[in-house]
């Protein structure tokens, strides 16, 4: 059904497994990736030390594990203000005769932005023109493979590509079925090494299996299956569409609240993030919301972007089925709610990271020494006030790095409370 669902060529020629989830999957179409290539290295009697994985930097941890277990080089390409999705520009650059495969994400964990497989396949034809390179893709579908084909029929990501191998989804996010139960399937038999595939009699017959984990739970395979049947194409449609609803609901009405701008707004996944607009407040940031929308029992994670947009904050929703729009209204009024009490607030509340540390300011030569408490704002220019056991409370106005150099020697002893 799913190599139906993804469009393989023949899907009686397609090859898949059932998984604990996409981590599981994922980790078994890298391998495939790496003995292919191994098996291709080796027949040209080149060495097979050194394999390296091209994706974007923005990947989910699972292809870190990967990459760590599995000895091979993780080759990241950075996502930035320039290119906040990975689209295949400047893969020439990164890819080369080691290159076991590119992973594309259809569904970035965290933004829920699509990378535009065919883009990256594109760029890979065009290296593969210049330097007879042919790099195959696997797609992490994780929660776009479930998504893409119900909502976005039209849009080419899957096994109409000819280098898209294989694609691995969890069937406990946008497959409706709890966890854990991931899916992978190979466009053709012939991408999944024949020497990965054990061969097991001692449950009766002949059992082929590829998978991390022997025993595993079925009841999850059985819903699964019992979803498939019981929802068909037009069911999944149906449900994804309402989540869709739902989740652009949310993004133009937190979108519309002054203190945000979305960074994705729920139209490729029901998932959707948004920041602060830069200047807003040093009073308080997403960490705070996210704590006081606990207290009304939501969970609405805040966190860095990844790597070199890393100072970025983002705070995220992912839609699943349940959230009704009744309920996304309680959340956004619930929103709406704490952004108003943290506006009053009359200076910073304390920072992740840059909460009260202890410090000993003094000018150098161990004269007018005196140890103190910073407590620090946010953003570059921090409101930073130096509290020193003379309790002359100094207000500084400029960075904590400034405050510190204008005291010329400050050693950190702690951090307080
Ligand atoms: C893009 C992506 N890949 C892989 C995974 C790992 O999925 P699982 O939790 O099913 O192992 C996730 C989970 O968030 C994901 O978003």
């Amino acid at each position: 059904m799913l190599a139906d669902l993804w469009h393989a060529p023949s899907v009686d020629g397609a090859a898949g497994t059932s998984t604990i989830g996409s981590s599981e999957a994922c980790m078994l179409g890298g391998l495939a990736l790496k003995r292919r290539w191994q098996h291709a290295r080796r027949a040209a009697g080149k060495s097979t030390e050194k394999p390296n994985l091209v994706m974007s930097s923005a990947v989910q941890v699972c292809w870190e594990k990967f990459c760590n277990y599995w000895d091979v080089e993780a080759r990241y390409v950075p996502v930035t203000d320039e290119y906040p999705v990975f689209d295949g520009h400047d893969l020439a650059d990164h890819v080369d005769e080691n290159t076991i495969g590119v992973v594309a994400i259809m569904g970035v964990t965290y933004t829920g932005a699509y990378e535009p497989v065919a883009s990256i396949s594109q760029a890979l034809d065009a290296i593969q023109q210049a330097t007879g390179l042919d790099i195959a893709i696997h797609v992490d579908g994780a929660s776009g493979a479930m998504v893409a084909p119900f909502l976005r029929p039209d849009l080419v990501w899957d096994f109409r590509l000819e280098r898209v191998h294989s694609i691995s989804t969890s069937g406990h996010k946008y497959g409706g079925v709890y966890p854990g139960v991931g899916w992978i399937v190979w466009r053709e038999e012939k991408w999944l090494p024949e020497d990965l595939v054990f061969r097991v009699s001692y449950l009766g017959g002949d059992m082929p299996t590829f998978a991390l984990n022997f025993s595993r739970p079925g009841a999850q395979v059985l819903l699964q299956f019992y979803l498939f049947l019981r929802l068909g194409f037009e069911g999944y449609a149906t449900v994804q569409s309402g989540l869709q609803k739902v989740a652009l609901h949310l993004s133009h009405g937190i979108g519309a609240m002054g203190p945000f701008e979305l960074v994705s707004d729920g139209s490729d996944l029901p998932v959707f993030a948004w920041r602060m607009r830069p200047g807003y407040t040093e009073n308080w940031n997403l960490y705070h919301l996210s704590d006081r929308l606990r207290m009304h029992g939501w969970l609405v994670p805040a966190y860095p972007l990844p790597d070199a947009m890393s100072d970025r904050t983002v705070q995220r929703i992912v839609v699943r089925a349940g959230l009704s729009l009744d309920l996304a209204d309680d959340l956004l009024e619930d929103i709406r709610t704490e952004v108003s009490y943290l506006d009053k607030l009359e200076s910073p509340m304390p920072m992740e990271g840059t909460g009260p540390l202890l410090a000993r300011i003094g000018n150098g030569d161990g004269r007018d020494e005196r140890a103190g408490v910073l407590l620090a704002g946010s953003g570059e220019h921090l409101a930073a006030r130096a509290f020193l056991d003379d309790a002359a409370a100094l207000e500084h106005d400029h960075p904590i790095a400034q405050l510190v150099d204008d005291a010329q020697a400050v050693s950190p002893l702690g951090t307080a409370g």
